[in-house]
């Protein structure tokens, strides 16, 4: 990997809530495994008229809330000492000469985080542009939501790329950081049992399912107007289905990644009005019990229009129309306050076309793979196998084969701190192409018009269960039925 070059890394939006959750945290811990160049800067920019201590002390306090482990004060020192501050307003584009002022050298890569509402992108890239630091060298990284819709998507993309080439944007999708995700290019790609047995010739269906247990978490205004759909499955849960789906990249450079991804996402059968129904199950939680604790219904959560139809839990069959796909139905399943918090993707295989075990063994079997994205990042390969002993024949057990990527106690790296540091070497693999949220909104906007054209509704279920009955059924008629998560 090439060395990492000194840079100005500015937080647009330093006080907000990623930065303190995410950023402050991630970069904390690529201080404390030297992975930041000893003359990189990095600048808060935040917009009330603070002085460097209120920064600093805000700081100190994300990173004692949102560290995983206690602070290092010799580590604290370095990191801090790299800090310097502006308070600039986006919307005032002549104030964007202040932090011109603060960036110094002139071909230093500097690198633009805008940790701030999309509303905020276009005013900010008008102010990098008027104070001329929008150089060769710098990159942007910008973050969902990225548009409503394919119009707005279009709108906020062809204001960053009045400023920027495309190979200087970063757009996120954390869950592209996620070592289950990474592990999935591994896992395929290196492994000669799984690159040859993956496709419709083997494989009967796959499941992808992102379960939470939060709910909104005070996001109200911002969730209203998006819903899970947008939350989850225009984003995260496409991405993880390209990776699945695609075909294998030339190499693991951006563009044979991207390529390959992006053919996935042209592919998918379109779901509009006409079968929306018979593709979709949406659902809104009501009060319950989430780990004993009582928790509010959706509608309940403070100033919420009563009569909300925004959904928190979708599921649906999504149908990939190429040659290695026909025929292999994904099944998609998100949604918030569920039983348990949990991610995976589940491949069936088919059916052995005949039983020879079967005077022993009446049961009909599928072997899965089960690959875990959390907790408990791993995979889970179901086989058969004979009862050992004389007493057993044929009879067969079933043997799950189990590893976890983590070790006992090894530290977990968070998406943002593999995908802040791709940012700083400049590669792009990780992050998502122009092309291909394009592609995702296409695919998208007639599943919403759909909703509202058939005035779909939201089925309630309550907190703490498994989402709405319907969403079992949407598989069953298929003759299948969700994983059971343990
Ligand atoms: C975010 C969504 O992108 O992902 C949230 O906006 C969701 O609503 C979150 O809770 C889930 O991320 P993770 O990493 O906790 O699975």
């Amino acid at each position: 990997m090439e060395k990492i070059k000194p840079c100005d890394f500015i937080i647009f939006g330093v006080k907000g809530d990623l930065s303190k959750r995410k950023i402050l945290p991630s970069l904390y811990y690529l201080e404390k495994t030297n992975n930041i160049h000893n003359n990189t800067c990095v600048i808060g920019v935040g917009r009330s008229k603070w002085h460097k201590i209120d920064y600093i002390n805000m700081i100190r306090k994300s990173l004692v809330t949102f560290l995983k482990e206690k602070i290092n004060e010799k580590i604290w020192l370095k990191f801090i000492s790299r800090f310097k501050f502006c308070n600039l307003d986006v919307y005032y584009s002549d104030n964007f000469i202040k932090l011109k002022k603060i960036l110094d050298q002139k071909n230093r890569v500097s690198i633009n985080y805008c940790a701030m509402p999309s509303s905020t992108f276009s005013a900010i890239c008008d102010g990098l542009g008027k104070a001329k630091i929008n150089k060769k060298t710098s990159r942007i990284v910008i973050e969902k939501p990225l548009g409503t819709n394919l119009e707005s998507y279009n709108y906020i993309n062809k204001k960053i790329l009045k400023y920027f080439n495309e190979s200087q944007v970063y757009r996120i999708d954390h869950y592209l950081g996620k070592e289950t995700i990474l592990n999935l290019l591994a896992f395929r790609f290196s492994n000669s049992f799984f690159l040859n047995n993956w496709g419709n010739h083997i494989i009967d269906s796959v499941q992808i399912t992102v379960s939470e247990e939060v709910g909104i978490e005070g996001r109200i205004e911002y969730f209203d107007k998006t819903g899970q759909i947008k939350d989850m499955i225009q984003n995260h849960l496409l991405q993880i289905l390209s990776i699945i789906a695609m075909e294998s990249p030339k190499n693991l450079n951006t563009n044979s990644i991207r390529e390959k991804k992006i053919k996935i996402v042209r592919s998918l059968r379109k779901i509009d009005y006409n079968n929306i129904n018979e593709k979709i199950v949406l659902g809104q939680y009501t009060f319950g019990k989430i780990n004993g604790i009582n928790v509010p219904g959706y509608l309940d959560e403070i100033n919420l229009d009563k009569n909300s139809n925004t959904e928190t839990f979708v599921s649906l069959r999504v149908d990939i129309d190429n040659l290695n796909w026909a025929g292999v139905p994904f099944y998609l399943r998100s949604g918030k306050r569920l039983k348990k918090k949990f991610s995976e993707i589940v491949i069936y295989f088919k059916n052995l076309p005949i039983n020879l075990f079967k005077e022993f063994n009446k049961k009909n079997f599928q072997n899965k793979l089960i690959i875990r994205l959390q907790p408990n990042e791993g995979v889970e390969m179901q086989i058969l196998n004979k009862l050992p002993g004389l007493k057993n024949k044929y009879e067969l057990q079933l043997t799950k084969l189990d590893f976890n990527f983590y070790r006992n106690n090894e530290y977990k790296t968070d998406a943002y701190e593999l995908l802040i540091l791709e940012i700083m070497h400049g590669i792009q693999s990780h992050f998502v192409s122009c092309e291909e949220l394009e592609e995702s909104w296409k695919w998208i906007d007639p599943i919403i018009n759909g909703c509202k054209i058939t005035k779909k509704k939201p089925i309630l279920y309550k907190s703490g269960s498994w989402g709405p009955e319907e969403s079992n059924f949407l598989i069953k008629k298929d003759g299948r039925e969700w994983n059971k998560y343990n």
